[in-house]
């Protein structure tokens, strides 16, 4: 793999200890994938999850004397002021989350908090090389924007923001962004929840390949639906790069999304019967709900405004929990419009900078949840709290009851 000689020099320590260290990974990584060369990059995200690894890792850049040349966004961990008012945690819990935020605030990371860099606190441009963690962020990033990242971890991710480079293979070249199958949607998608139930489909299809998608119906997604669909190729599958044929910025065709060559044959056909068949599998628990969690990925603001449409005034059930989780830009927006005030009447709570994977929600465990989110469902199981799947609107409903049928 070809150094520069300042590159050469960091290798050696010539620069510290920390931006040393930095390189170190890159070039393992680079050596790893035969990567060429690295390739400048202005911008990455850094999924810190508030985890003893991605913080020992930041600390020990820090204590080196490395400070990021590009300022990255950063995922959330969760918001200690705001849910210590609530939950209780221990104070190996708080220290560490404490420890978190110190060590990015040292590197010089921009604390977005957000994981959704692509909506909104980081948006690259299409073409643009970039270095982004979070699995929910990659695809969003590559497919619909067109940007170049590879599915970097927070390790990898904070190395090319302290280097302002990252090796280039994967994704930063042409040919591996082509298609690898053909996937037929004649399944009607009509909102965020199904497009996420689509990209669970289709990530167990693809698994790490670039899946193709060519739609029956048309379908003009927005934001919130790339998001969800991303996010759940990424839960069943690996998947970090996908077109929709005259959809997204590099299918305007099908020969361009598999790169002008041939067409492969159709791998598979998924139908409404399939989606509705993958939800029942996701879905089945039913029953009394202790707490219901949106917001994995953050919800946007046209999103917590949708929750106040389907309320309509009524109100969240005694023994249910209701928490929106968004990113911190959101939340301020429905403080400024009264939103928020507003749902807090009816019992709806939001926090911005926080994700749906930390301990401060761990009061809640051993109890069924509901969410509108495989992703979220997922993770949380992992921790010990059961969780039922449903679209947005039966979550609403099933929150003034305090429990799913
Ligand atoms: Fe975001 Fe955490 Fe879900 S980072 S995508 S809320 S697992």
């Amino acid at each position: 793999m070809f150094l520069t000689d300042e590159e050469k020099r960091i290798l050696d320590g010539s620069e510290g200890p920390g931006k040393q260290k930095a390189m170190e990974m890159l070039y393992a990584l680079g050596l790893t994938f035969d990567a060429e060369k690295l390739i400048p990059v202005k911008r990455a995200h850094v999924a810190l999850s508030g985890q003893e690894g991605d913080t020992y890792w930041c600390e020990l850049l820090v204590s080196g004397g490395a400070t990021c040349a590009i300022t990255p966004t950063t995922n959330p961990y969760w918001d200690t002021c705001y849910l210590t008012k609530f939950y209780e945690v221990t104070k190996e819990e708080l220290d560490l989350a404490n420890r978190t935020g110190d060590a990015y605030r040292k590197i010089g990371a921009k604390l977005t908090y957000h994981c959704a860099p692509g909506l909104s606190t980081g948006v690259p441009f299409f073409g643009e090389h970039i270095a982004y963690s979070e699995s929910s962020a990659t695809p969003y990033v590559n497919g619909a924007l067109g940007a170049r990242s590879n599915r970097e971890s927070s390790i990898s991710a904070l190395a090319a923001a302290v280097i302002g480079k990252t090796p280039y293979y994967g994704f930063h070249i042409d040919e591996n962004r082509h298609g690898h199958l053909l996937i037929e949607v004649e399944a009607d998608v009509k909102d965020c929840y199904d497009w996420g139930i689509l990209g669970h489909v289709v990530g167990e299809l693809a698994g790490y390949h670039n899946p193709v998608l060519r739609f029956k119906h048309k379908v003009n997604p927005g934001p919130e639906d790339y998001l969800y669909f991303g996010a759940e190729a990424a839960t069943s599958g690996a998947v970090a790069m996908y077109h929709m044929v005259g959809v997204t910025p590099e299918a305007p065709t099908i020969e361009a999304a598999f790169g002008g060559g041939k067409v492969p044959a159709t791998a598979a056909v998924i139908t409404d019967k399939d989606l509705k068949e993958r939800e029942a599998k996701l879905t089945p628990a039913t029953g009394d709900i202790n707490l219901v969690m949106l917001g994995c990925p953050h919800y946007t603001y046209d999103q917590i405004l949708e929750i106040d449409r389907l309320f309509a005034g009524r109100k969240v059930s005694h023994n249910t929990a209701f928490w929106i989780l968004a990113e911190a830009g959101a939340v301020e927006l429905a403080e400024r419009s009264h939103l928020r005030q507003k749902l807090e009447l009816l019992g709806v709570r939001m926090v911005g900078d926080t994700c749906i994977d930390e301990p401060c929600w761990k009061s809640f465990e051993g109890h069924l949840g509901l969410t509108d989110s495989p992703k979220c469902a997922y993770y949380r199981e992992r921790r010990g709290q059961p969780f039922a799947i449903r679209r947005l609107s039966e979550c609403v409903e099933a929150a003034i009851k305090g429990r799913i049928d």
